[in-house]
């Protein structure tokens, strides 16, 4: 059986009581939970003015990760569609306040009111339907306007992912993207099967100076360098979004509607998750006039 637990049933029925708890009491699971949630506040980069914020925790199960935002001294209000999850966490009596939801159906919060959001091995749940009735497209695009509603002007989302492969971490980037957040990927320690870890760091608002995208940890302990980040599936940091880019289409001549110009199209929906005829060797080809 597979061990990509979003493969095996939807998230409410996965994390039923005997996992939850199961989940819970792992000590490696604890580790690892606080680990990712440290290095999430982090790149929160809030303030450092003792002035305790109120932070988002979407999918924070039993929490774990929402444990870390009241060590940082911050309020928080949990999302999670599991109820079982929930439940441990208000049996260990946790800081923040819980909320039974489905991240894919919007997060129903008042516009503005959160100052960071945090995610921790759950967004990725997304790109699976479990209903027929559930469009992951429609489910991301919900999921990533309603945050981008709830964060005040400026803050930060970071949500750390586990994409099954490129399609879905291109097809959960390209909804970010569109939802008007600008900043990108950053991915930690991406030489390392067990350890590379991705963030994604999203900004509520244009592209700015404190928007840009921080830089991955090395296997050393030390940022990558920028020569580093040049490449593709290397990239400490990745571009994602510009808030204010031109959405007129591009203005091209005939003869740069060629070949090339066809299969770059074409890449371009891949990547953002639409179902394209393969190429073959009639693509892009001339038509023969009509008589
Ligand atoms: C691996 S657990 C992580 C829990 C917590 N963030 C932590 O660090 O321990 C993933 C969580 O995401 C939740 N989840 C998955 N899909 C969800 C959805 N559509 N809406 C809300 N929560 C979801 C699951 O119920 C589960 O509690």
């Amino acid at each position: 059986m597979t061990s990509r637990p979003e493969l095996q049933a939807p998230p409410e029925i996965f994390y039923n009581d005997d996992e939850a708890r199961k989940y819970t009491s792992s000590s490696r699971i604890i580790d690892i939970q606080a680990k990712l949630s440290e290095r999430a506040v982090e790149l929160l980069a809030l303030p450092e003015d003792g002035v305790p914020r109120l932070l988002l925790d979407i999918g924070c199960g039993s929490g774990l990760s929402g444990e870390t935002l009241t060590e940082y001294g911050h309020q928080w209000i949990g999302l999670d569609i599991s109820e079982s999850m929930l439940s441990i966490a208000l049996e260990r009596e946790v800081e923040g306040d819980l909320m039974l939801g489905d991240m894919g159906q919007g997060l129903g919060l008042r516009p503005g009111v959160i100052d960071g959001a945090i995610s921790i091995s759950a967004v990725q749940w997304l790109c699976n339907a479990d209903k027929s009735s559930h469009d992951p497209r429609l489910r991301l695009k919900a999921f990533f306007g309603s945050l981008y509603r709830s964060l005040a002007r400026g803050a930060r989302a970071v949500l750390q992912v586990y994409p099954e492969n490129l399609a879905q971490r291109e097809l959960i980037l390209g909804f970010a993207m569109r939802s008007g957040f600008s900043g990108g990927v950053v991915v930690d320690f991406p030489h390392s099967t067990k350890k590379r870890k991705e963030y994604l760091v999203l900004t509520c608002g244009p592209p700015s100076l404190s928007s840009a995208t921080p830089k991955g940890k090395a296997e050393d302990g030390e940022s990558c360098s920028d020569e580093e980040s040049s490449g593709d599936e290397q990239n400490q940091s990745v571009y994602v979004a510009d808030r204010n880019r031109p959405r007129k289409k591009q203005k091209l001549n005939k003869k740069g509607k060629g070949r090339e110009w066809v299969m770059r199209k074409k890449e371009q929906m891949r990547r953002k998750g639409n179902t394209v005829p393969l190429d073959t060797k009639y693509t892009a080809r001339k038509r023969k006039a009509r008589f």
